[in-house]
């Protein structure tokens, strides 16, 4: 059932490529120009006509939604206010005819989320899921939905489901971006075929298996971690924290890199590992002179990169050398060395990856 892998979350997290393979396949039109959402059950009228767009999740979820919120402000112009559900549900918030509520979930059970949905109907306002289960409270009560084909996932510790999102992400901020008017045909065709490479650069990026197994066993008595990314790039430094959080049980933070000389670089000295996801766009220069801020402090860093600068080594203790992409979709790329850093660390450790303690797959009491 492991396919002969040792965990579920090693099995899933070699699924990946075939995972996003399957959230795409069917959802591009022939041309290569267009997206298409066929349950998303809102004409483009409609979705024309929202002037206000929240995403609302929990955990993992929350933080693709993050992400989201970069792909759709950029892609489609439209404000995007992101929510943990449990605070949506409890804050009044703004919604009327004119909004759209974006719930992700995996299991499309999370009680918080259901909860937030329901207030987002109450409202007069329509809900669109990005979920993976098929038929789970949350896809039955929502207007629309757009599956992520992830297939079942059995780890706690969500990995194909988080990379999943961000690909249905991506392919409703292009679809909104089209009937929003605020992409061309030509940067339609151009995003798309940048998607359309996303497997085998993730099978790429599966490759660093060893090199990170290695440099796991080197930091896997660090009682601390600091994660720190920028952009589009910090939610995944949350979702790296979180991850080494949930199985190895490592007290792990993510911080935005510019955010560091703000107060936590009060914590840096030579027992503080910090991991950086730094891919080459407009901040890179900025994120490589916060590493250098850190190592001067004696800080150790483990940077994730497709830049294979002699700056970025030289600032690095260890580098994560990943295939370069699009900065829209970067954000998947980086995703998969800090799921197997985490993985790898919690092996050594000896804790129950697949089942750690105190936590449950899905979350259906408030
Ligand atoms: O099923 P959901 O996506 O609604 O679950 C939300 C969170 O409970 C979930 O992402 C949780 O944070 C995971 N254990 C993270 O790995």
């Amino acid at each position: 059932e492991k396919g002969g892998y040792r965990h579920f979350m090693l099995k899933e997290i070699h699924e990946q490529p075939r995972a996003i393979a399957d959230t795409i396949a069917g959802r591009i039109n022939e041309d290569k120009d267009r997206v298409l959402l066929h349950d998303l059950n809102l004409s483009d009228d409609q979705l024309a006509q929202f002037d206000r767009l929240y995403i609302v999740a929990c955990g993992t979820s929350w933080h693709a939604g993050l992400v989201g919120k970069f792909l759709i402000e950029k892609l489609a112009r439209l404000s995007v206010e992101v929510d943990i559900a449990s605070e949506f549900r409890y804050r009044q918030p703004l919604v009327n005819e004119r909004t759209l509520t974006l719930v992700i979930s995996q299991s499309g059970e999370t009680a918080d989320t259901l909860a937030a949905l329901r207030e987002s109907h109450e409202r007069g306002g329509k809900v669109v899921a990005i979920c993976n289960v098929v038929e789970s409270s949350i896809a039955r009560e929502s207007d629309g939905v757009i599956y992520t084909h992830a297939g079942p996932e059995i780890g706690v510790a969500s990995t194909k489901a988080f990379t999943t999102q961000l690909v249905a992400l991506f392919l409703f901020a292009l679809h909104l971006g089209r009937v929003r008017t605020m992409l061309s045909s030509e940067q339609l065709r151009e995003q798309i075929q940048a998607l359309l490479t996303l497997p085998r650069k993730l099978e790429q990026a599966l490759e660093l298996d060893e090199q990170i197994e290695s440099v796991a066993r080197q930091f896997m008595h660090a009682s601390d971690f600091l994660y720190l990314g920028r952009g589009n790039q910090y939610p995944i430094a949350l979702e790296g924290a979180l991850k080494l959080k949930e199985i190895s049980y490592i007290h792990a933070e993510g911080y935005p890199a510019g955010e560091m000389k703000h107060g936590p670089i009060a914590l840096i000295d030579e027992n503080l590992p910090v991991v950086v996801v730094v891919p080459k766009n407009d901040t890179y220069e900025k994120v490589v002179s916060n590493m250098e801020e850190v190592r001067a402090r004696g800080g150790q860093i483990i940077s994730i990169s497709d830049c294979d600068s002699s700056d970025l080594h030289s600032a690095s203790d260890a580098v994560f050398a990943v295939p370069t992409i699009s900065d829209d979709l970067m954000p998947v790329i980086t995703s998969v060395p800090l799921q197997l850093l985490s993985y790898h660390i919690a092996v050594f450790k000896g804790t129950d990856v697949d089942q750690p303690r105190n936590l449950a797959k899905s979350v259906t009491v408030e």
